[in-house]
């Protein structure tokens, strides 16, 4: 699959381009609802539609890491993770609809990526690790030509960012670094430290958020590891 079919599959969630607006950004759809910022509102398209497209988006999106057994899954699960954040934090429809594609697509970049650096089982040398921290650029880079979908190149861009400051592509901390990126963040530090991986066994949930909770003001947004502990914590007890 390249990279345009995927692009392509996150922009075309409408029945197809409306009329041009005024400031040039196109109607994705037309049938009735509001629109705010050329995205869809709630009334465009009913819940049950909306639902089946993100699906479909998840699927075209863990395509990021096929074939690739510790990867696999990743992407559709750091966007069932995003859901349960915006769930608890009472983002509204626009918000939703934005962060899921952001959270479906984060790790889009990696198509670009070597397989042997994705799945090397020891320390990456420093050129291999110049070629990971890229991915988010990379990953924007597909989504940026396009107004309708500035804010989720946004959230992909930024999406290993630390609180702190010390993450990357530009060393945002805080605030300054786009919620939808914080909230990605937490979910995918969450899947990614209870799945295997090449360097080391899964860490249970109880583990996982033991470790979260440590790095909630350093790494990851201490209110959004709040409201993580909150949903996931509960899970992780009922199980
Ligand atoms: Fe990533």
């Amino acid at each position: 699959m390249t990279r345009a079919t995927l692009a392509g599959a996150a922009a075309g969630i409408g029945d197809g381009p409306g009329p041009p607006e005024p400031g040039g950004v196109p109607a994705l759809l037309t049938r009735g609802g509001e629109r705010r910022g050329g995205v869809p509102q709630r009334g465009d398209l009913d819940r049950e539609s909306e639902q089946l497209l993100l699906h479909v988006v998840r699927a075209v999106a863990d395509a990021t890491h096929a074939g690739d057994p510790y990867m696999s899954g990743h992407s559709s699960r750091v966007a069932a993770h995003c859901e349960q954040i915006a769930d608890s934090l009472g983002l509204g429809e626009r918000d939703r609809l934005l962060l899921a594609l952001a959270a479906a697509f984060h790790d889009v970049g990696y198509l670009s990526t070597p397989t042997y650096i994705l799945r090397k089982p020891s320390v990456l040398a420093e050129d291999e690790m110049e070629e990971v921290r890229v991915h988010p650029v990379r990953g924007a880079a597909l989504f940026a030509g396009d107004p309708i979908l500035a804010e989720v190149a946004r959230a992909i861009r930024h999406h290993h960012e630390r609180f702190d400051g010390s993450g990357y592509p530009d060393g945002l901390r805080a605030e300054a670094i786009p919620l939808f990126s914080r909230i990605i963040l937490v979910a995918e530090t969450y899947d990614a430290m209870t799945h295997h991986r090449p360097y080391r066994r899964a860490l249970p949930p109880e583990e996982a958020l033991r470790r979260m909770q440590e790095s909630a003001g350093s790494q990851l947004d201490p209110e959004l590891v709040k409201h993580f502990l909150a949903i996931v914590g509960a899970e992780a007890v009922g199980r």
